[in-house]
């Protein structure tokens, strides 16, 4: 929902612009997470004080201020240890605006300055507290309250380090944070944690790390909490036991590091591939150089330590290469993303399948119930794409459900359920919060995710990752179809030991085999499609109808018109059009008609001919050759023929293509939609 960028320079000599020029790209890195407003925060050049610069708009206008703002001078000369700390905004409590952007501070004198990702529930009641006690607020947003808790917490605990200043400032707050925060009063020193948000650090040394692994050091703490009248009598706030170190082993220390704290890590990657994964309600300190980890609550299952992995993504994946968007470039990588999905998982030639991070549950999920699909938009679509395969292969009963409405209803839930998350970011709120619902009703949780180390991948039981590879732009397009054949190899599992489908697999493998050269045949269609966007880009609406294993993508198509082009646009079952939509049908309204040769083939076509005879004039995708059906329209796209559950990866390239085109004819912002983020993590 934000990006949140933070670098730690200790004994290693950098300039004040080039500390902002790191902080800027890592917000362009994190710019596809919300994109609102911006700002950064650094010491002055005397060390006596904090800068802020904030902006509305897209980094780019911060990049901007800061030339203006920074001329070279002191600016320009080396500083031997600095934290700077940034952020770009997407707005859950007060409009964007400069005063609501972040980094939020403490007081006039920024003695405290903070940047979060996520909701802080609580904060009117913290709000309530510290207004009592004085405090005047600057914006509307809910991150500012962290800023003066910890303040406040200062003034009544000049004793407290940083690091307990900040552990205690969190035991007051409830909801999903992710934050880095920054003080004159210990300069130097950086204090980061998260909550339900994501957050790591990276860890960049001139020689190679002497450890893999940082001890987590734990303290006493019960969870007593500040309330707006909790400490009236005695005019101070309940404070906990401080944290001290149990633990034997020591910090991460080392002369001359770099730390870079980070939403995600396409900021950190091209800096180190060194990382840390942080976990709910770790508190990472950064005093002298030396990085720590403190946790306040020990328990069963903490590991001693947190381990420091190496991260597998390569810089080329995050830059766009030679593409105008990183929307576009991803979905030409489709080809390469499909077959990395199946990398080392199908054996065409011994035409078996091996899902190494569900192996071990597959007797189990054999035993279970019924199959639930779970999640959000895009995601939710690749569940209702594959429904259809899943009860033919595994003859379970298969409910598809949108995490929000599956919450709402408070959905029955039993212990031999087996409920999947379906998530490329693997941090969507909505389905978090579903996967935490399912989990404490003894459910088996599968991950679907693109992810590595997101919180849906580190909840889940087992798991699947789509390997589709970083995907930037705000519209999912290759993350889709990764999902997708995911989900169709998780069929193909499940059915391996069904004689009477064994034909059937055989057909799938096959099929699959081929997928990747088709998907190149219909990526030629390009010039083709963006001819017909130049016919579309002006209307107010189009309609997307088909069904069968094509209808989900009607859903996906329209949804992808909608968010990159900000036309109406409606994913339509053919077999409901004369149940009401055929009334929106005239020569007027664009519709676009997916008629394939497979079992629906003979209704899609009775469609299409209700729409014609109401002078609809739609454009069709369907087969190539298949002469019958483009006679109906002048405006056709035809794709190559593929087993009936396998259609909808090659239909919705062109949805992908033609919203794409629409998007760049109407100007819009092709990666950074606006009202959108990349990854939604609040609910
Ligand atoms: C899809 O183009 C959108 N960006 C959005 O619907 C997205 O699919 C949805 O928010 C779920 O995100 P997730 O896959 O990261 O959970």
């Amino acid at each position: 929902m934000c990006g949140i960028f933070a670098y730690l320079n200790y004994l290693t000599p950098k300039s004040r612009l080039e500390v902002l020029d790191l902080l800027v790209t890592g917000l362009k890195r994190l710019e596809y997470r919300g994109y609102d407003s911006t700002g950064v925060a650094i010491d002055s050049p005397d060390n006596k004080n904090i800068v802020m610069v904030k902006r509305t708009g897209k980094v780019k206008v911060l990049e901007e201020a800061i030339q203006e703002h920074f001329s070279a001078g002191d600016y320009s000369e080396p500083v031997m240890t600095h934290i700077g700390i940034a952020h770009t905004r997407w707005a859950t409590h007060g409009v964007p605006c400069e005063r609501n952007s972040h980094p939020h501070r403490s007081d006039d004198g920024n003695g405290f300055v903070v940047v979060h990702n996520g909701i802080i529930t609580n904060y009117n009641d913290v709000k309530t507290f510290l207004a009592k006690r004085g405090y005047e607020f600057e914006s509307d947003t809910d991150t500012e309250v962290f800023a003066k808790l910890v303040h406040h917490l200062w003034k009544t605990h000049p004793t407290y380090s940083f690091r307990e200043l900040v552990e205690q400032a969190i035991l007051q707050v409830e909801g999903a944070f992710a934050i880095a925060v920054k003080s004159k009063h210990f300069p130097g020193e950086c204090v980061a944690s998260r909550r339900s948000s994501p957050l790591l650090v990276g860890i960049k040394t001139k020689t190679r790390l002497a450890t893999d692994h940082i001890p987590i050091l734990y303290g006493k703490a019960d969870d007593k909490k500040l309330g707006p009248d909790q400490d009236s009598d005695s005019g101070k706030p309940q404070v906990l036991p401080r944290s001290e170190s149990t633990s034997e082993f020591m910090p991460l220390e080392e002369k001359e590091v770099e730390y870079f704290f980070a939403s995600d890590a396409s900021a950190v990657i091209e800096h180190t591939n060194r990382v840390i994964y942080l976990e709910d309600d770790d508190v990472a300190a950064v005093r002298d150089g030396t990085l720590s980890i403190h946790r306040l609550k020990k328990s069963l299952d903490d590991p001693h330590a947190r381990e420091i992995t190496t991260l597998k993504m390569e810089i080329q994946q995050i830059m766009k290469g030679n593409y105008d968007y990183f929307m576009q470039k991803e979905i030409f990588e489709q080809p390469d993303s499909v077959v990395n999905t199946m990398r080392g998982r199908v054996r065409f030639d011994g035409n078996a399948i091996v899902l190494g991070g569900i192996k071990e549950y597959i007797p189990e999920i054999k035993r279970c119930r019924r199959l639930m699909l779970i999640g959000c938009g895009t995601s939710y679509h690749s569940a209702v794409a594959t429904r259809q395969l899943l009860e033919e292969l595994t003859e379970l009963p298969v409910m598809v459900e949108l995490a929000s409405d599956f919450l709402d209803r408070n959905t029955p839930i039993f212990r031999d359920d087996v409920c999947f998350f379906i998530s490329q970011s693997g941090e969507t709120a909505d389905t978090l919060m579903a996967l935490r619902y399912c989990k404490q009703r003894g459910a088996l949780i599968v991950g679907i995710t693109n992810t590595v180390g997101s919180s849906i991948c580190r909840e889940s039981h087992c798991g699947v990752h789509i390997n589709a590879g970083p995907e930037i732009g705000v519209a999912s397009t290759k993350a889709y179809t990764s999902q997708f054949i995911s989900l169709v190899m998780f069929a193909l599992v499940m059915s391996e030991d069904r004689l009477s489908l064994q034909q059937r697999r055989l057909e799938i493998l096959q099929a699959l085999s081929k997928l990747a050269d088709q998907i190149r045949a219909v990526l030629k269609l390009d010039s083709k499609v963006q001819e017909l966007a130049k016919d579309l880009y002006q209307h107010k609406s189009l309609l997307i109808m088909g069904r069968g294993y094509n209808f989900a993508t009607c859903l996906e198509g329209a949804l992808k018109v909608k968010e990159l082009t900000y036309m109406h646009s409606e994913g339509i079952m053919a077999g409901e059009l004369k149940h009401g939509p055929l009334a929106l049908v005239d020569d007027s309204m664009p519709v676009l008609m997916i008629v394939l040769r497979d079992p629906v083939y003979v209704k899609c076509m009775n469609a299409l001919q209700q729409v014609t005879s109401r002078k609809g004039c739609p454009i069709i995708i369907c087969e190539e050759g298949d002469e019958e059906t483009q006679a109906f329209s002048s405006r056709h796209l035809e794709i190559p023929r593929t087993v009936d559950c396998l259609q909808g990866i090659l239909t919705v390239i062109p949805m992908q293509l033609l919203s794409y085109h629409i998007a760049v004819l109407r100007g819009c912002d092709v990666d950074c939609p606006r009202n959108l983020a990349k990854s939604v993590t609040v609910e």
